[in-house]
């Protein structure tokens, strides 16, 4: 429920904008900025879904674990999307409850299906994740340090993640499915940028 509340999120490590200066943007530039935080935002939410769906259905013990501590690192992202997008001051999607209520269903349903295809499932969306945050890298406005910031330190741990899912066993998905899952994707960011 933390996941979808409004109040702050108490994360463990201080975002990497904070030591940051706050740099001059316009208008148009600081919009543009909260819209593709709020899409990062989002993609954090469907995250936190995600690992919360899986760990409630993983069959081993190991994969349970290994998802609770990405789901830590997750929980960061998520405080830290979210002071960024009030430090430009704009809002979190009003989308998040349905894309929440999806990925929760998907992650539970992949933990049902096995472990394999759990694992799988987080390596792909991570991989899918790692390509919009490298997007974001060159659309955000390079005066933006601190969304910049937020936005590395997030891709650097997606990678890992997705990795570390990969090197526990999780299946390696075919192309056509990830391009079902990139479909997806690309309706959730669209309109999470906006509203
Ligand atoms: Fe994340
Ligand atoms: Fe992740």
């Amino acid at each position: 429920m933390r996941t979808l509340a409004p109040g702050k999120v108490s994360h463990q490590r201080p975002s990497p904008a904070s030591a940051l200066p706050e740099q001059p943007l316009t208008d148009s530039e600081r919009r543009h900025a909260a819209g593709l935080m709020r899409v990062n935002h989002a993609g954090e939410v469907c995250a936190q879904a995600l690992y919360q769906g899986q760990a409630l259905t993983a069959k081993l013990p190991l994969v349970r674990q290994n998802m609770e501590v990405a789901a830590e690192e997750e929980i960061d992202h998520l405080g830290w999307c979210q002071e960024r997008i009030q430090a430009l001051g704009s809002h979190t999607s009003v989308l998040n409850p349905i894309w929440y209520g999806l990925s929760f269903g998907i992650g539970a349903g992949a933990g049902l299906i096995s472990d394999r295809v759990s694992l799988g499932f987080v390596a792909a969306t991570e991989e899918q994740v790692c390509s919009h945050l490298k997007s974001h890298l060159e659309k955000l406005p390079a005066q933006d340090e601190k969304s910049r910031a937020v936005v590395s330190q997030m891709l650097e741990e997606e990678e890992e993640h997705a990795h570390s899912a990969l090197a526990a066993g999780g299946l390696a998905f075919p192309s056509t499915v990830k391009g079902a899952m990139s479909l997806v994707s690309q309706a959730m960011t669209r309109s999470s940028y906006r509203i």
